[in-house]
């Protein structure tokens, strides 16, 4: 039905207020896990993780450069493709640098495991990844990220950088998608 959307409202989840907190939380243990380093590429996967970097980086003391690389497997559907593709690839060089990945969510795990063999084939000095949410039912590909926000159940969520057809990416909190036409 591509095209059509069908009618859904948007429960609150995570709040703006817990989700401030968290990432003070691994703010602090990101500064301490690359401390002393000289200046740590903190990537950012376009788009979803556009808010959460923001906020992120200006949680941590740590010198930083901050660079991006959009990988695609959803389209505009609730589904993964499971094919990656590299839309957008980082500006600067990671060989011998400290990275940080930080992903929006770690559902199949198809683009996270995709981005991390990409990325270390460039052989980076240290890489580690902090995901906002985590939907650990849903993994088809053995992968996990250094540091984790939230872990979730099996919901489709919006907000804070995460959208549903290019839509509620502006939504300050994290919010599921429920479909009031369906029976749960
Ligand atoms: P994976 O490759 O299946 O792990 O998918 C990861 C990507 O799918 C995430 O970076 C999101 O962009 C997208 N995604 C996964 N779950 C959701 C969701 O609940 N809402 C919106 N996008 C999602
Ligand atoms: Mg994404």
């Amino acid at each position: 039905m591509a095209g059509i959307q069908r009618p859904y409202v948007i429960d609150e989840m995570i709040s703006a207020k817990a989700i401030a907190a968290r990432i003070e939380v691994l703010a602090r243990e990101i500064d301490r896990t690359f401390a002393g380093t000289e200046k740590l590429v903190v990537v950012g996967l376009l788009r979803g993780s556009f808010i959460f970097i923001a906020d992120l980086v200006r949680e941590l003391s740590l010198p930083v450069e901050v660079d991006f690389l959009e990988a695609s497997s959803y389209g505009d559907q609730m589904h993964s493709t499971r094919e990656v593709k590299i839309l957008k690839d980082l500006r600067g060089e990671i060989a011998g640098r400290d990275v940080l990945v930080v992903e929006d969510i770690v559902d199949t795990g198809f683009t996270l495991s995709h981005v991390i063999r990409l990325l270390k084939s460039r052989e980076p000095r240290r890489m580690e990844v902090c995901a906002l949410l985590d939907k650990p039912a849903r993994r088809e590909v053995e992968v996990r990220a250094t540091w984790t926000g939230f872990e979730i159940p099996d919901e489709f969520v919006v907000g804070y950088g995460i959208d549903y057809a290019q839509r509620n990416r502006n939504l300050p909190f994290i919010g599921k998608v429920r479909f009031p036409d369906e029976t749960p």
